[in-house]
């Protein structure tokens, strides 16, 4: 019979580990993670994305690559935390600990066309995951032209990076407190009535926004590719869970996409499937809180913009319903 040396034998939890490096609070809800993994950065193209699990029993979700630095060999997420783990990695991801799993970098990048003048649109969080395809859209030698939108001044980031790569650099709020007053399909107008060349506009931030913006762009035939964020959980087509209907055609976007034509788009259906799991998120995120307020510890993180939040011990996490079709 064979006998297992609990001292020599790898424990179950021991793989590779993915060391946060660097983390900013852009607001009490947007965070941003520099995630050390060299082989994800030499890899990474503009427009994919990583699926992670916090910790042993988390739910693994999708995030977008908003930056990868091949010297340093690290990845940048941005996340906004709106449920149940996003707010746990709100307070558990602190520079020096680790996210336990990490797959990528999965779909397929965004086609970075020949295209000689573009508009690239991000709208709040949408601005990150834009960022990389504004940046590689300039080294391919095209005129930028930068639109990002935000509720008001105190939500905007990366605006100097982003502008760093754009020959123009158009900034929106709902409320006027930075920019032009009114929404990104204002800036998006804007640029259309002062460039009449304009070959394609990339958009990505909410559905809504996205739908807005192939709405403005439509009557002037101007391409427009979207990133689109249905529910995943997989990321290999194979549950069928993140289809999306593109034309007369079903799509699965961790595969197909998550770019597509975004004249093509059925915005309606990936609204109405963004919220088949209310409930169940619902119930997911009340029991994480019973747990903080058990074991003492905050739910969700004050706002502090530009600090770092206080490391709390681990705790267990409540696994969510399976988010299946
Ligand atoms: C390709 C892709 C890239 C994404 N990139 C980013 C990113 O860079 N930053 C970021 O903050 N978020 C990103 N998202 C969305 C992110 O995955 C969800 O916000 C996250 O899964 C929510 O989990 P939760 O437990 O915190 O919230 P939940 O309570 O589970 O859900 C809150 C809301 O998030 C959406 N959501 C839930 N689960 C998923 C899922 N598996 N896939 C997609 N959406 C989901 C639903 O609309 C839901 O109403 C991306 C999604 C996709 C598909
Ligand atoms: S997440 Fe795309 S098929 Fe399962």
């Amino acid at each position: 019979m064979q006998t297992i040396d609990s001292k020599t034998e790898p424990k179950r939890n021991e793989g590779p580990k993915f060391e946060i490096v660097t983390r900013k609070d852009f607001s009490d809800v947007t965070y941003l993670l520099e995630i050390r993994h060299p082989l994800m950065a030499k890899a990474a193209k503009p427009g994919q994305f990583v699926i992670v699990m916090l910790n042993e029993h988390g739910e693994r979700i999708p995030l977008t690559i908003a930056d990868f630095d091949r010297e340093k060999g690290t990845i940048t997420l941005v996340i906004q935390a709106v449920g149940k783990t996003t707010k746990e990695m709100q307070i558990a991801c602190q520079v020096g600990t680790s996210l336990y799993g990490m797959v990528g970098p999965m779909g397929i990048p965004s086609p970075i066309s020949h295209a000689k003048k573009v508009v690239c649109v991000g709208g709040g969080l949408g601005v990150a995951p834009v960022f990389p395809q504004a940046r590689a859209f300039k080294e391919s030698g095209a005129y930028v032209i930068g639109v990002v939108g935000f509720r008001n001044k105190d939500l905007v980031f990366w605006d100097d990076k982003f502008k760093a790569c754009c020959d123009e650099f158009i900034i929106c709020t709902d409320d006027g407190s930075a920019g032009i007053k009114g929404l990104v399909t204002e800036g998006i107008k804007q640029a259309i009535a002062k460039h009449p060349d304009i070959d394609e506009v990339v958009a990505i931030g909410p559905p809504v926004m996205m739908k807005g913006c192939a709405e403005a762009t439509r009557a002037h035939k101007i391409k427009t590719m979207v990133s689109l964020n249905p529910l995943m959980v997989d990321g290999t087509g194979m549950c069928g869970g993140c289809r999306v209907k593109i034309g007369d055609q079903v799509k699965f976007a961790c595969v197909d996409g998550p770019d597509f034509d975004g004249h093509k788009v059925d915005f309606d259906d990936l609204m109405t499937r963004l919220r088949r799991y209310t409930q169940e998120e619902r119930i997911a995120m009340d029991r994480w809180t019973e747990t903080c307020r058990m074991a003492n510890l905050p739910a969700a993180t004050p706002a502090v913009p530009g600090a770092s939040k206080p490391k709390g011990p681990a705790r267990k996490a409540v696994k969510s319903p399976a988010k299946n079709s």
